[in-house]
């Protein structure tokens, strides 16, 4: 009877050192409450951000009109992103979802980036956007989607929207985050601050100093 009271025992200590050695969890957490309207002017903590009182929250909270108005996409890559994420939407707080309206000008590029905290599912609602993404062993999966169309980008993987229809595209992005975040290469690479040492990026592109220097004129202002 002892000795399997013992067994039993140590059962639940190698249960309980599992667990305690499992990856911790690396997405949104779930909500512990119906709602945490973000507190925007507190500094931001590793989960988002504090609850406002309760007593302060208002019905504008829930509330975004971000996305109405077309945005100008007068710029060299002929895109603009207006972005409901949970610094400029304070409901979104702790729910792990947030929305971006892209705009793409007739030919218009949305460069290649990722989101490392976040899916990204692709709703067309005008024009024809040609989506792609690639994985971590180089794979291109690409398709081009129309009006009422999907496409999911996974999470962390690279990707572009290319308007390759005639008139302006129009694509909403739902994020299963609610902070995507945004790494954009060719901004990491030629546009940092300060700037990337020049002998890194001469010999990562094997290209000579006078060759990167043309690359990084591009992206001056980005
Ligand atoms: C995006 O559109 C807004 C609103 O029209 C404009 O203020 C902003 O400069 C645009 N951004 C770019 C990069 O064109």
């Amino acid at each position: 009877m002892a000795s399997s009271r013992s067994a039993m025992l140590q059962v639940m200590l190698v249960v309980a050192a599992a667990l305690a050695a499992a990856p911790c969890v690396l997405s949104d957490p779930s909500p512990l409450q119906d709602f945490c309207v973000a507190d925007l002017k507190a500094a931001m903590a590793v989960d988002g951000f504090p609850c406002k009182p309760a007593s302060t929250v208002v019905d504008d909270d829930f509330f975004s009109a971000l996305m109405v108005a077309a945005p100008s996409t007068k710029n060299p890559f002929g895109v603009n992103s207006t972005r409901a994420t949970v610094s400029v939407f304070p409901g979104l707080n702790t729910l792990g979802v947030s929305i971006t309206r892209t705009d793409l000008a007739p030919g218009g590029i949305n460069p290649p980036h990722s989101h490392p905290r976040g899916s990204e599912l692709v709703l067309v609602v005008k024009g024809e956007v040609m989506v792609g993404f690639t994985t971590s062993t180089n794979l291109l999966y690409s398709k081009v989607v129309k009006e009422n169309e999907l496409f999911i980008v996974p999470r962390g993987l690279q990707h572009y929207q290319l308007n390759v229809g005639t008139g302006d595209a129009v694509f909403m992005a739902m994020f299963d985050a609610q902070s995507p975040g945004l790494v954009v290469p060719t901004l990491g690479l030629f546009a940092t601050k300060p700037a990337m040492p020049m002998e890194v990026l001469t010999k990562t592109f094997l290209l000579g100093a006078d060759e990167i220097d043309v690359m990084k004129s591009k992206f001056v202002g980005f």
